[in-house]
């Protein structure tokens, strides 16, 4: 059974604490939503468990299917099945879309025998899904990417790559109305009893596409409520104040 459990987490960053024990369950099948407001501490989450360098760790653990991941690597984590998706910052000029794919399924899933052809078709197929053009296989990866085209190829990425474990922050941010539509129709089809969701959001814009069963709001680096998806339906019209006094 997929489970990814984030318990008692703690994590600074330039030396400043922002995470203050964070406990997280996310299981196969549920969707979790993680909300709150700026500079609470969402991001550095997401960029916490995939590993990012800059983000230490100061106490708890992350465990993926009993597998201890608080100390792997960035590339460990997405072996276990725990999705990385390249954040806005990374561009990697001069490694092709199609070769970056290819790389990156191989590593994560050594078992399946996908010929070049049939691998490559997919990737066409699932281009098309989220609204990108065939010719974006032959760009280099996030180099000179708009906004919504870096969401759009984070969505595919996770379609192509089959993760266990899925966490998206501000996957509706910089995109139109119907590229929103596109996206969530990618996740809602990829999600299953297999895989897990945390989808980190300021607004509840994308939990009007996607029906979370858990929504979390964390402030000032922990989680101080819990709830379903009436929780962000009320922070929608009351807003975070609220929840902070
Ligand atoms: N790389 C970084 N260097 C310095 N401060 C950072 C860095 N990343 C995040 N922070 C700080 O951590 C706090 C939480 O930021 P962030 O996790 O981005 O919040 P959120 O995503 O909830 O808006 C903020 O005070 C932010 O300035
Ligand atoms: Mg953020």
């Amino acid at each position: 059974m997929v489970e990814l459990k984030i318990s008692n987490l703690s994590a600074s960053v330039e030396g400043k604490k922002i995470l203050k024990g964070v406990d997280i369950d996310v299981k196969g099948g549920e969707i979790h939503a993680l909300m709150g407001p700026n500079g609470a501490g969402k991001s550095t989450l997401g960029n916490v468990l995939i590993g990012h360098p800059n983000y230490v760790i100061e106490g708890g653990s992350i465990i993926l299917d009993g597998k201890d991941l608080t100390d792997k690597t960035p590339e460990e984590r997405a072996r276990a099945g725990l999705f990385l998706a390249f954040q806005s910052p990374i561009s990697i000029p001069g490694v092709k879309i199609s070769s970056f794919l290819r790389t990156a399924y191989k590593q994560l899933h050594p078992e399946d025998k996908v010929t070049v052809t049939e691998f490559f078709n997919r990737v066409k197929e699932h281009l098309k899904l989220v609204g990108l053009d065939e010719s974006f296989m032959s760009r280099s990866v996030n180099d000179g990417f708009s906004g919504g085209e870096r969401k759009r190829f984070e969505i595919l990425q996770m379609a192509i790559l089959k993760p266990k474990i899925v966490v998206l922050d501000e996957i509706d941010s910089g995109l139109d109305v119907d590229a929103l539509r596109l996206v969530a129709e990618e996740i809602i089809k990829y999600h299953s009893k297999e895989v897990g969701f945390l989808i980190i959001t300021h607004y509840q814009r994308i939990l009007k596409n996607i029906d979370p069963d858990f929504v979390h709001i964390l402030v000032d680096g922990k989680v101080v409520r819990n709830g379903d998806k009436n929780l962000a339906l009320k922070i929608e019209e009351e807003g975070y104040d609220w929840i902070k006094e």
